[in-house]
């Protein structure tokens, strides 16, 4: 019998990436639950059964839900699903302020809980943690981010159905900017990469391009518990055709570049530069895996019992990490 999911919040990434990762991972969408009239209709046009509610989406049973609402609106169906006794997959941020995210800790506790950090999931991701703890390139002594895209004030979710605008834009709705929405993919990753927990954070931040009262771009630096360092570079306001999406792990012995994986589709590269010589190595991963596909897969097993590395106290902890660093930023903007 396949895994049987409920969405709810049924826009962009649910739509574009949640939904067709279900499928990938030959799993079973039993239904969906939005209050717009608009989100449904596209719902039922994929022959999905749809609700207003997430109470009557609760009530088909599914083996877990997929929370995708706008960050603020994060805890009401995770509270709702964890009440029915159903694991959460919920999406990143946790919520739009530290406060939600707590109260959202105490409520998943009694159920499995995971954020959807679908980058942990990438095999790209995976496969260079694994290079990393067999020591290939040595001891770690930083983690190096770049993770940027366009958006503008007039900027809808591809197919957007909310009325209200870009929430992204919404300090309300979305806790913050650019730095809200993008920066916790690498903190997390990176945290994955290493097998430890960051321990410092920084951020500075910046409204330099767009006319919005969110920041459009931050460079945060951190330190992990060994003394590895963190850097990430994030932003709304790199145009299209420039590069968006790097990552680099640097060891003493040598370092991992990969390039276009972190984001929420399958493939990219990643190669391993030896420290002595500089010869190179692709990193083998399979290609054709998207993260999200992964994830869904990794929450199936969890459901199930198997091994996995969804935490909720990890990702509290890092929520308090950032909310703290990011108040400190704001507070200088
Ligand atoms: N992991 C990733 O790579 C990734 C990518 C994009 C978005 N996200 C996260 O996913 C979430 C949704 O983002 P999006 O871009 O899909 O937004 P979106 O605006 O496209 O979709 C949100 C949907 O939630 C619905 N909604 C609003 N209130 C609701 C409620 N009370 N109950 C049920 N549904 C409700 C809206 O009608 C809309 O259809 C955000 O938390 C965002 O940060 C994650």
């Amino acid at each position: 019998m396949p895994f049987r999911w409920g969405i709810v919040g049924f826009g962009w990434v649910a739509r574009d990436h949640m939904a067709p990762a279900i499928a990938a991972a030959a799993q079973q969408l039993v239904g969906v639950a939005d209050p717009s009239p608009g989100a449904r209709a596209k719902a039922e046009a994929a022959g999905l059964e749809a609700f207003g509610s997430a109470a009557e989406l609760l009530e088909r049973r599914p083996d877990a839900i997929y929370v995708a609402t706008p960050n603020h609106l994060h805890l009401p169906p995770v509270a709702e699903a964890a009440r029915a006794g159903i694991p959460v997959l919920c999406e990143k941020p946790m919520a739009a302020t530290l406060g939600q995210a707590e109260e959202i800790a105490v409520a998943a506790e009694p159920v499995l809980y995971g954020t959807a950090f679908d980058q942990r999931h990438h095999p790209a991701h995976r496969a260079t943690a694994r290079e990393i703890a067999d020591g290939a390139i040595g001891q770690v002594t930083a983690v190096r981010i770049g993770y940027a895209c366009w958006v503008d004030p007039r900027w809808r979710p591809p197919g957007a159905e909310n009325e209200e605008g870009n929430w992204r834009a919404n300090p309300q709705a979305a806790g913050g900017g650019a730095v809200f929405d993008l920066a916790l993919h690498g903190l997390d990753l990176a945290q994955l990469l290493l097998g430890e927990p960051l321990v410092r954070l920084h951020i500075e931040l910046q409204r330099r391009v767009h006319d919005y009262p969110v920041d459009d771009g931050g460079m945060l630096s951190g330190r992990f518990a060994s003394g590895a360092l963190f850097g990430s570079h994030v932003a709304y306001n790199c145009p299209e055709a420039l590069p968006r999406r790097r990552l680099e792990v640097i060891g003493d012995r040598g370092a991992i570049v990969a390039i276009d994986t972190m984001g929420q589709s399958a493939g990219g590269t990643a190669v391993l530069t030896c420290g002595r010589r500089g010869e190179q190595r692709p990193i083998a991963f399979d290609t054709g895996l998207s993260p999200f596909a992964a994830q869904a897969a990794a929450f199936a097993d969890a459901v199930h019992g198997r091994p996995h590395d969804f935490s909720l106290s990890r990702d509290l902890t890092l929520m308090r990490l950032f909310a703290g660093a990011y108040d400190r930023a704001i507070a200088c903007l």
